[in-house]
């Protein structure tokens, strides 16, 4: 397997251009951010200058690794030409199963054999996505946390035919950019932190859907009693209403269980998405 000195993220949304800039941040690599939109780049490139600014402002960073991270940093919409030479690919595309698997299919053709591929996916289990990939043995999931330069963790997740010498290599690689990587030794949908979420959300539904708290006091309750910096519904506001419930609705399809309850549902369907929205099962008036 390469050495990672060129990592490939593909996908510049809310994950791709934050693990690009953490990547770079760590000073090791060089990052190659693809997206097929060039308005997402140039958002990505905003967002980014923004993050490092205020980086340098509150002294988390000095002036010349701010200039050198931003330096390591290029952006394309040439998905073949950048993956090519990337010793690392990570896919950070859109939670839908066939938007991943055309990516997915493109890297099989364009990465390097000794190249490590990786998915971002939160619930996508790398084994649904390497049919027909050369080398499945090189490719696990590595699932970071929003905001990636704030949330340390990185879930490393073994398919059943990823090899050791790739899940040590992923490994290294999380130690490498500063953040801390668990290993999932067989695929579960969720992974841990999900999974732990997913419980924890299921309960604060039944209180709230049998009348027992309102929203306000299921949160208050969690974060007073058990000392969690958001309750579980601002968590859900703050991920985003839609993909929450597609993960359950995911969840089901795989394992059975209840799916998105109707409080869920509901929001979701009169499009009140959370804070991306303005509105979830709380009111963002700014935004
Ligand atoms: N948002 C979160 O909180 C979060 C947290 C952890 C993991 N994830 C996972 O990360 C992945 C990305 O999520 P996101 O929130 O960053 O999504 P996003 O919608 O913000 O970004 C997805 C990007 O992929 C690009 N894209 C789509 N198809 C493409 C293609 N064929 N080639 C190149 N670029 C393409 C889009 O233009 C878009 O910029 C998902 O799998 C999601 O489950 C998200």
């Amino acid at each position: 397997m390469a050495e990672i000195t060129r990592v490939a993220v593909v996908g510049a949304g809310t994950m791709g251009s934050q693990i690009g800039l953490q990547t770079a941040y760590a000073g090791r690599h060089r990052v190659t951010l693809v997206d097929s939109s060039p308005a997402q780049l140039e958002r990505a490139a905003g967002q980014r200058d923004h993050l490092v600014r205020r980086a340098v402002e509150r002294g988390r960073l000095t002036e010349e690794r701010a200039s050198d991270a931003l330096g390591r940093i290029e952006a394309t919409t040439d998905l073949p030409a950048a993956v090519t030479a990337a010793d690392l690919v990570i896919e950070a595309v859109f939670e839908d199963l066939d938007a991943k698997r055309q990516v997915w299919s493109q890297l099989g053709t364009h990465a390097r054999p000794d190249a490590l591929l990786a998915s971002n996916s939160s619930t996508i289990a790398i084994s649904r996505l390497v049919d027909g990939v050369p080398g499945p043995d090189r490719c696990c999931n590595m699932h970071f946390f929003h905001p990636v330069t704030v949330m340390q963790l990185c879930e490393v997740v073994r398919g059943p035919r990823t090899s050791d010498e790739t899940v040590r290599a992923a490994m290294d690689f999380v130690r490498s950019i500063d953040r801390v990587p668990v290993l999932v030794n067989r695929e579960v949908h969720g992974f841990i932190v999900n999974r732990i979420l997913f419980a924890a959300a299921e309960e604060a539904f039944h209180l709230l859907e049998g009348g027992y708290a309102t929203v306000e006091d299921i949160d208050t309750a969690v974060k007073k009693g058990l000392n969690w910096p958001m309750g579980p519904f601002e968590l859900l506001d703050f991920s985003g209403l839609d993909v929450f419930s597609g993960a359950l609705e995911d969840r089901r399809r795989l394992e059975g269980g209840r799916g998105a309850p109707a409080a869920l549902k509901e929001r979701v369907d009169r499009g009140e998405l959370g804070r991306k929205t303005g509105r979830g099962f709380y009111d963002y008036p700014s935004g």
